[in-house]
């Protein structure tokens, strides 16, 4: 078998993060400028499968890792969905530049590169819905209750509309938004935010409803906003949101700081992606904007940013 490698992008939500995990719909799209990347060489008949992941110092043989181990259960699911399951010896080294529990996606875009690489290395087509099926049992480890927002984004590798329970929707982008990403460099796991937040739900389900409801309504809203290319009311949106995420207690200071940052350095828009906490913030900016924004977020703390052009 030749030797084979795939690649995932990160991801950042642009509305609705939090409500989708209710149900509610969210917005959320690819990452180019970040990457996981996997590739598998083939190793002596018999030897079976080596799991090698250099950024962790991690190598393993398959049938030594534990099934709660995410490397394993990628490798693991992605060979049982390739029928008949195939008895491989390689080895499969993953690798990636996505900064981690930062709300890039970096654990979705991981399971996305091993599985896709499995797939084409075993010649087995794996079509997108299928690939982001496969991830989302491995983001269950993760992450506990994904609402497969994640996973779905990585592996269509597109734009999204997501809601739960609904087939997945291309988001088409009226035109081109130019966002800066900023890190506080704060590692926040998804599932711990999500968690705590759940706990905060059940003791008073009717507030909690009404704000997701209301993020719910958002995204739909910045969905019609974005396929018109109407960047004042996107802007107004993502300040509506990150208001909302302030609500029900997902921001900090350090995503405040940032967030105030890009919007007096002339963003049109900021608020906070992913799970909040700590991780990553997002701003909207106008032609030419996206350098002096960056500087901006940098000099109010952010360890990292990114510009990145959706559509
Ligand atoms: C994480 O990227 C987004 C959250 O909404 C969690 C989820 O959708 O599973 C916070």
């Amino acid at each position: 078998m030749a030797i084979t490698t795939a690649s995932a992008p990160g991801k950042i939500i642009l509305f609705g993060e939090h409500s989708v995990v209710y149900g509610y719909p969210a917005l959320a799209v690819p990452v180019n400028e970040v990457q996981a990347t996997c590739r598998i060489e083939p190793l002596p008949a018999g030897t079976g499968v080596v799991i090698v992941a250099p950024d962790i110092n991690f190598t393993a043989a398959l049938s030594t890792i534990p099934g709660n181990n995410p490397l394993a259960a990628a490798v693991r699911h992605a060979l049982a969905a390739c029928v008949p399951s195939p008895m491989l010896s390689a080895r499969i080294t993953v690798t990636s530049n996505i900064p981690i529990a930062r709300g890039l996606g970096s654990g979705a875009a991981i399971s996305t590169a091993m599985v896709k690489t499995i797939g084409a290395y075993v010649e087995h087509t794996l079509s997108p819905q299928k690939l982001a099926d496969i991830v989302f049992a491995v983001e269950k480890i993760h992450h506990g209750t994904p609402s497969g927002i994640d996973n779905t984004v990585i592996a269509f590798g597109q734009p999204v509309f997501f809601q739960r329970s609904h087939p997945i929707e291309r988001l088409s982008v009226g035109r081109p938004l130019t966002l800066v990403i900023g890190d506080t460099g704060i590692k926040s796991p998804t599932y711990k935010v999500v968690g705590d937040l759940r706990r905060r739900h059940n003791a008073n389900p009717a507030r909690y409803n009404g704000w997701f409801q209301s993020m719910g309504r958002l995204a739909a809203d910045a969905r019609q906003a974005i396929e018109s290319g109407q960047l004042d009311r996107i802007a107004d949106y993502m300040g509506r949101n990150h208001a909302l995420l302030q609500q029900i207690g997902v921001s900090s200071n350090e995503l405040d700081r940032l967030v105030s940052a890009a919007i007096e350095a002339g963003a049109r828009g900021a608020k906070l992606s992913g799970a909040g906490w700590g991780g990553n913030m997002i701003a909207l900016v106008g032609d030419g904007q996206a350098d002096s924004v960056a500087r901006a977020l940098h000099q109010a703390g952010a360890v990292q940013t990114i510009v990145t052009t959706v559509g």
